[in-house]
């Protein structure tokens, strides 16, 4: 169930598709959830085609969060490198996990959970986030309900939610575009 790319003809490859330099530097954490994530995938680094596997870099400012989400096609091994980040998902049981995670650590999240890294340490955090899958996809929440074009019918999300349909207009106006 994963995307199809086409290979370079052997006699084409050269060591440079095996090499990946985008991690060296972090996303700007400059941004409403103070995260920045470099994703590493299939489509970043063509290299990693047919391989089931890829990497990113997630940056987060002291207090950022990455926001909740999940990938439809891969686990997450989150190895912390720096500060200490609180890494968390819902099971399907609808309980949470969570760790304080500090550099030189991991935590594993299942396929398809719904996760976050949120930076609980002083200063600026940084994990790189290793998925079994070459392009894990990526849903996150509140952009898929509230920021989905066109939009999902307020009465949708109100019944959903079981809020009214202000709340869901503000929530809507935080992630819709226009
Ligand atoms: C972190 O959760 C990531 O998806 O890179
Ligand atoms: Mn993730």
């Amino acid at each position: 169930t994963y995307p199809g790319f086409p290979c370079k003809p052997s006699s084409l490859v050269v060591s440079d598709d095996f090499f990946f330099a985008a991690h060296a530097s972090g996303a700007s954490t400059d941004n409403p959830n103070g995260a920045g994530v470099t994703p590493g995938n299939v489509e970043a680094f063509p290299g990693l085609n047919t391989l089931g596997l890829s990497i990113n870099r997630v940056d987060l400012a002291p207090g950022g969060v990455n926001p909740l989400h999940t990938h439809p096609r891969s686990a997450e091994l989150v190895h912390v490198e720096a500060g200490e980040m609180l890494v968390g998902f819902v099971s399907t049981e609808g309980r949470f996990y969570s760790k304080v995670v500090r550099a030189g650590e991991s935590f594993v999240i299942p396929r398809g959970m719904m996760h976050f890294q949120y930076n609980v340490g002083a200063g600026a955090a940084r994990a790189m986030t290793v998925f079994n899958s070459q392009l894990p996809g990526v849903v996150l929440a509140a952009q898929s309900l509230f920021g989905a074009e066109p939009e999902i019918p307020d009465a949708v999300l109100a019944k959903s939610f079981q809020v009214d349909a202000d709340t869901i207009k503000l929530l809507k106006s935080k992630f819709r575009k226009g």
